[in-house]
């Protein structure tokens, strides 16, 4: 996949598209992240990118011209554009699997009081949002989005993580994780995890993570009940009283 980034501060991505995951899904090949500095298209001497509003108000505005010529120089013409907005709409996680499918994206990180809406209008942007309140600028949420998006391309977790996002677990929030050593200062691994019991190992975390969302996340439990019929018998019933003793059945 092909991210190309279009932002005034190109230096703030390396740090996170060099470590980790990412690191090294560009390293393999499978992500290829462009950065572009708005800044290298501007065209006056003094290299602005931004200029008052008209009609007045606080703030500046990001001029649509060096925005304009990014895109083009890039080649941006008929790909997906995505601008990092407070008024954009909120991703979830559907709308990332649906990301992760595309070849290539461009996302375009505003600053001050944002940009020129006629870049938005030409270039048909779809504003995207990682949550209700206000960042400084758009770099960090797209660096969330293309984290999250990054991990659903295939080949950039390992296939044990992948799998888990396909098992039944996925709708619902993450059961409990232990590792060594067995007692920490008098606290004890839960039982059953060093049972060796598979069978009852998944069904204690499922268990676990059902409860979890019921208490956390009650509108998650409720949409995951809708496949209900798809579930095997014991772990139906674990969703059926755990529906019961959170008094959640009577909306289903
Ligand atoms: N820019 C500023 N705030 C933002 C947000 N919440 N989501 C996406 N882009 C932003």
């Amino acid at each position: 996949m092909k991210i190309d980034v279009l932002t005034l501060f190109p230096e703030m991505f390396t740090p996170v598209t060099e470590a980790s995951m990412l690191g090294r899904a560009r390293e393999k090949g499978i992500l290829d992240i462009g950065l572009h500095n708005i800044r290298d298209y501007t065209q006056d001497k003094h290299n602005r990118t931004d200029d008052y509003p008209f009609g007045g108000g606080g703030g500046m505005v990001q001029m649509a011209d060096p925005i304009f010529r990014t895109l083009e120089d890039i080649g941006a013409q008929g790909k997906r554009l995505l601008y990092m907005s407070p008024r954009g709409r909120i991703i979830d996680q559907p709308m990332l699997e649906e990301l992760a499918e595309e070849e290539e994206v461009v996302i375009l990180c505003g600053h001050y009081e944002g940009v020129d809406q006629r870049v938005l209008d030409y270039w048909q942007a779809e504003e995207v949002s990682i949550g209700d309140y206000i960042l400084t600028g758009g770099e960090l949420a797209a660096m969330v989005l293309i984290d999250a998006v990054a991990r659903l391309i295939p080949g950039v977790l390992g296939n044990k993580d992948s799998a888990l996002d396909e098992s039944i677990y996925s709708g619902l929030l993450e059961h409990p994780q232990y590792t060594q050593p067995r007692n920490y200062r008098d606290m004890e691994v839960p039982e059953v995890l060093t049972s060796g019991n598979h069978r009852r190992i998944d069904l204690w975390r499922f268990e676990q993570s059902l409860q979890l969302t019921a208490q956390r996340r009650p509108d998650l439990l409720l949409e995951y009940a809708k496949q209900r019929e798809k579930l095997g018998k014991e772990e139906r019933r674990l969703l059926d009283s755990t529906l019961q003793a959170y008094d959640l059945y009577r909306i289903i």
